[in-house]
C-alpha cells in the first residue's frame, strides 16, 4: 500500500487515521484509483494529498463506522474567525504575489476552448479539499485561462481597474455580506450609498438635480447596461402613463452608430420596437459625435409618421474612440420634444473629475440621467455602475413592487430609500464600502493625478505613432484611448483591413501585450486603451516597440505584398 501524503503531511489526519484503526489495503487503493480516474478522466499527479486520505478514509469508514462520518461533517465550520483569519491571509498572500508577477503571464489567455474540461474532474468532490490543493489548481489551471486586465500590458476595450481600495472594499462587502434591497436589511448600506454618490455628484460638478436632497439621486447599479436599461423603462413608463399603454409600438429611441450596444439590449427587453431604434449616422467630420442636425431630422420625419421619439441617449467617450457627444445641443433638442435624455459616460466620465476635462460633460445639466462606471477607470472593482437621475419617482415609479413579506415600517412611512425599487434585481451587493474606500484611500486630488497620468501616458503613445510614417493615428485622441493602424499600401486590396487585423493578432498571440479593434467608416482600426492601474512609461515604450517590431516582420513578408 502506499501512502500518498505530501510534504505538506497533514500530520493532524494522519494521526487521525491510524487512531480510527485504519492500516490501508490494496483494494482501497484500488478503489481511490478508480475513484479517482472517474472524477478526473485521468489520474493527475497534482491529485491531492488530503483528498487521497479522504477518500480512503471515507470508503472505510462510510461503511464501518458511520458515526465517525457524522462527526465529521457536522464538523463544517464555515465561519470559523480563525479558519477565515488564516485562510484569508493565504489567499492575500496569494493575490498580491499574482500581482508582483502579474507581468511574467501572457496578458491575453492563449489557451484553447474547452481546456478546462480536461484538466478539472467530472463532479465536485464529496470530501473537503485544502486550500493549499486549490491555490495550487489555481496557479497550474486556472490562471493559464485567465486575461490579465489587471496587467500593465493590457490595453484592450477600456480598463476595468482594480485597487487596494477596491480589493479592500469588496473583502469587507463580502465579509459583511448583507442583501440591501430596503433600507430595514441594512441601514448602512443604503445611507452610505447616498452619501457617496453625492460625493461623486459633488466631483463630478453634477447638476443639483442629481443630489439626493431634492427629487433626484444616484444609485449603484451592476454596469452601465442596467443602468441604461432601468431609466428606458422609467422613461418608458412616463410617456405611456400618459398616452396609454398601447402607444407602446410608437415609442422611438435615438443614439448614435457610436453608442454602445446596451441600449439595442435595452430597447429589446423593454419591448421597443427594433423598427423604431434609431441608429443616427456619424463620421469623420464631426470626430464620430452626433450631429444636431441629424437628430433633429430624424425626429422630425418619425414625428411626421405619428411615432413618439421619447429617448434620446448621447455617449461622452463612445466605446470605438471616446467621441463626445455634443450634451448641450443634444440635449435642449431632447428637452423641446419632451423626450428623456441620458447620457451615457460609462467610461470617460471618471476624466471628468480633473477640472480640465470636466467641459466634456457641460450640458450635463439638460440630462435626466448620467452614468459613469466607477469600475472602468476608477480604481473601484468590478462591479460599480454609478447612476444618477433628475427624478427618483420616474424610477421608482417602473421599478417598484411592494409585497406583504417586505413591508416595514420605515419603507411604509416612506421616509427612506429603498434602492430594490430603483433596479432589476431585489438583492444587491454593499457596493458603496468599495466606492467609500476608493474615495476616502485615495481623495480627489490623487485620482486627478491617476486621471491624468494615464492622459498623459496615451499622449506619449499617440506621438510615438505619429512619428512613424508607416503608421496614421486615425481620430485625434481626448482621453486616453488613441486609435491608429498600419498603413496600407494605396493600391491594397481591402483598405488595410487583412494588414491590421494580422498585426493585432500576432502581437495578441505572442502575449506580450493585449489591444482590441474597431471598425470606423468601413477602416479596421486598432485601439490602445491605455487605464490599467500599474501601467508606466516603460509599458508604453515596450509595447509600441512590440507593435512596430510585428508590423515590420507584417511588412517584409511577401504574402502580404497585395495589402
Ligand atoms: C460607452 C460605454 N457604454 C456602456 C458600456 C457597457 O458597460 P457595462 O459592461 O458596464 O454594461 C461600455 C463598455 O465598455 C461603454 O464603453
Amino acid at each position: 500500500m502506499v501512502w500518498y501524503l505530501s510534504p505538506l503531511s497533514f500530520l493532524g489526519k494522519l494521526c487521525w487515521v491510524q487512531e480510527a484503526g485504519y492500516r490501508g489495503s490494496c483494494q482501497d487503493e484500488q478503489n481511490l484509483k478508480a475513484d479517482e480516474r472517474s472524477r478526473h478522466g485521468t489520474v493527475t499527479p497534482s491529485f491531492s494529498a488530503l483528498t487521497r486520505v479522504n477518500l480512503i478514509l471515507s470508503n472505510r469508514l462510510g461503511s464501518e463506522n458511520p458515526s465517525i462520518v457524522a462527526e465529521m461533517e457536522s464538523g463544517l465550520k464555515p465561519m470559523d474567525a480563525e479558519e477565515l483569519r488564516e485562510n484569508a491571509h493565504k489567499m492575500v498572500d496569494f493575490i498580491a504575489d499574482y500581482y508582483k508577477s502579474i507581468e511574467s503571464y501572457p496578458v491575453l489567455s492563449q489557451v484553447q476552448p474547452g481546456y478546462l474540461r480536461e484538466l478539472l474532474p467530472d463532479s465536485a468532490p464529496n470530501h473537503p479539499e485544502s486550500l493549499q490543493d486549490i491555490l495550487s489548481d489555481v496557479q497550474q489551471k486556472i490562471l493559464p485561462g485567465v486575461t490579465h486586465w489587471q496587467s500593465p500590458d493590457y490595453f484592450a476595450y477600456f480598463p476595468s481597474n482594480s485597487s487596494t481600495a477596491g480589493f479592500l472594499g469588496e473583502m469587507l462587502s463580502a465579509g459583511i455580506n448583507i442583501v440591501g434591497f430596503s433600507w430595514i436589511t441594512s441601514p448602512a448600506a443604503t445611507e452610505l450609498e447616498v452619501i457617496v454618490l453625492d460625493w461623486l455628484a459633488k466631483m463630478l460638478k453634477l447638476p443639483e438635480h442629481f443630489l439626493s436632497h431634492g427629487k433626484g439621486g444616484g444609485v449603484i447599479q451592476g454596469t452601465a447596461s442596467e443602468a441604461v436599461l432601468v431609466v428606458l423603462l422609467a422613461a418608458r413608463d412616463k410617456v405611456l402613463r400618459k398616452l396609454g399603454k398601447y402607444f407602446l409600438g410608437k415609442l422611438v429611441v435615438y443614439n448614435s452608430d457610436q453608442a454602445h450596444s446596451s441600449l439595442k439590449k435595452a430597447c429589446q427587453i423593454a419591448g421597443i420596437h427594433m423598427e423604431n431604434y434609431r441608429v443616427l449616422k456619424t463620421d469623420s467630420s464631426t470626430s464620430y459625435a452626433l450631429s444636431a442636425d441629424v437628430i433633429s431630422e430624424a425626429i422630425s420625419k418619425d414625428c411626421a409618421a405619428g411615432l413618439i421619439p421619447f429617448f434620446l441617449c448621447a455617449t461622452v467617450g463612445t466605446t470605438s474612440s471616446t467621441a463626445v457627444d455634443p450634451l448641450s445641443e443634444v440635449g435642449r433638442i431632447a428637452k423641446s420634444n419632451d423626450m428623456w435624455f441620458h447620457v451615457d459616460a460609462a467610461y470617460a466620465g471618471s476624466a471628468c473629475i480633473c477640472p480640465e476635462y470636466r467641459h466634456y460633460i457641460d450640458g450635463v445639466e439638460e440630462a435626466d440621467s448620467f452614468n459613469m462606471n466607477a469600475h472602468k477607470w476608477f480604481l473601484t472593482n468590478f462591479d460599480c455602475s454609478t447612476l444618477w437621475v433628475k427624478d427618483r419617482s420616474a424610477l421608482i415609479h417602473s421599478l417598484s413592487t411592494n409585497p406583504e413579506y417586505l413591508k416595514n415600517k420605515a419603507s411604509q412611512a416612506n421616509t427612506v430609500v429603498d434602492y430594490k425599487d430603483w433596479q432589476i434585481p431585489l438583492g444587491r451587493r454593499f457596493r458603496s464600502l468599495k466606492l467609500w474606500m476608493v474615495l476616502r484611500l485615495y481623495g480627489l486630488q490623487n485620482l486627478q493625478r491617476y486621471i491624468r497620468n494615464h492622459i498623459k501616458l496615451a499622449e506619449l503613445f499617440e506621438e510615438l505613432v505619429a512619428a512613424d510614417s508607416r503608421f496614421e493615428v486615425v481620430v485625434p485622441r481626448t482621453f486616453s484611448l488613441v486609435c491608429f493602424r498600419l498603413l496600407p499600401r494605396p493600391d491594397g486590396q481591402d483598405n488595410g483591413y487583412k494588414l491590421n487585423y494580422n498585426l493585432m493578432d500576432t502581437v495578441n498571440s505572442s502575449g506580450k501585450i493585449f489591444i482590441s479593434h474597431t471598425v470606423l467608416s468601413g477602416q479596421f482600426i486598432l485601439r490602445f486603451a491605455v487605464g490599467a492601474p500599474l501601467t508606466e512609461e516603460r509599458h508604453i515604450k515596450a509595447a509600441w516597440k512590440a507593435l512596430q517590431d510585428q508590423a515590420s516582420a507584417l511588412l517584409a513578408d511577401p504574402g502580404n505584398s497585395e495589402f
